[in-house]
């Protein structure tokens, strides 16, 4: 069993908890996953890891509830646990795999958005552990539903953006993104964006512009982690992959998003996969 240290809910749908993990703990790099499982019965449930603490042996997870198995998950509090808390799974951030005298050559920024926010700060932690400040926008409707602010404030140069202009900037990701570039100067050669499928999709497309190599996370259309269910199944230079196996990360000027998103919305739900269970 794995016990969860504690539990906090960071906005009206956005929670985080931090579950006494050592081994995985031990293991994990930034951009891979852990999937938990709620019950002896329980769905498997894939979520990238937000944080680590080697020494306390814990792991940091924030999620959404999007289904039955998610929001049981929810509704668990510290002191209680997890029937199987399995990784490190999937391949590592490129960045850890990178020199670091090549990285402090690159010129980031990192994008994200919802839950994505949470495997964005591990990447930027991890980069400022290693003595490089990268530059990261977060973008959220509202102020209300910004998440992490404090802790991003600390290892990165923060740009948020709303929306609705309720909170700092206003607009998209992309709208700041371009402000920053023409407007204020910046120079990026090398984009993350972690964050829903549709925003990934269109900083593709303006980064694509700019000519600005960009990695994108398709942790979003996991659903079991395992490269069994076929999911997470998408189209990369016109090649087959398993988000779950051959990524989660992947170079976004090369993802068919239109495809994945489709996928996406059939095996999120119920109905979904019952329908393409009997077409495929
Ligand atoms: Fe099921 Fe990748 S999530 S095969």
């Amino acid at each position: 069993m794995y016990k969860i240290l504690s539990a906090e809910k960071l906005n009206a749908v956005i929670y985080k908890m931090v579950v006494e993990a050592p081994l995985v703990a031990k293991h994990c790099l930034p951009g891979q996953f852990i999937i938990v499982k709620v019950g002896e019965e329980g769905e498997r449930i894939p979520l990238t890891i937000c944080d680590y603490d080697r020494k306390a042996g814990t792991i940091t997870i924030v999620f959404q509830p999007i289904g039955q198995s998610t929001q049981k998950m929810a509704e668990l509090e510290a002191g209680d646990a997890f029937d199987d808390f399995v990784g490190p799974l999937g391949r590592p951030s490129d960045l850890v795999e990178t020199p670091i005298e090549e990285l402090k050559k690159r010129k980031m920024v990192f994008i994200a958005g919802g839950v994505g926010t949470a495997p964005v700060y591990c990447q930027v932690k991890w980069l400022h552990e290693n003595g490089i400040t990268a530059d990261v926008i977060i973008g959220c409707k509202s102020h209300d539903i910004l998440i992490m602010e404090e802790e991003f404030k600390k290892v990165s140069n923060l740009y948020v953006t709303t929306d609705d202009g309720s909170y700092q900037r206003k607009g998209m990701v992309t709208q700041c993104l371009s402000d920053l570039i023409d407007k204020e100067g910046k120079k990026y050669d090398w984009c993350v964006a972690i964050g829903p499928m549709i925003m990934m999709k269109f900083v593709c497309k303006m980064t694509e512009e700019y000519g600005i190599h960009t990695v994108v996370s398709m942790n979003p259309i996991m659903v079991d982690g395992t490269g069994m269910c076929g999911a997470c199944r998408l189209v990369v230079d016109g090649q087959v992959k398993f988000a779950c196996v051959d990524g989660p990360e992947f170079d976004g000027h090369k993802v068919d998003f239109d495809g994945a998103m489709k996928r996406m919305r059939m095996y999120k739900t119920e109905e979904g996969r019952e329908i393409l269970k009997k077409q495929e």
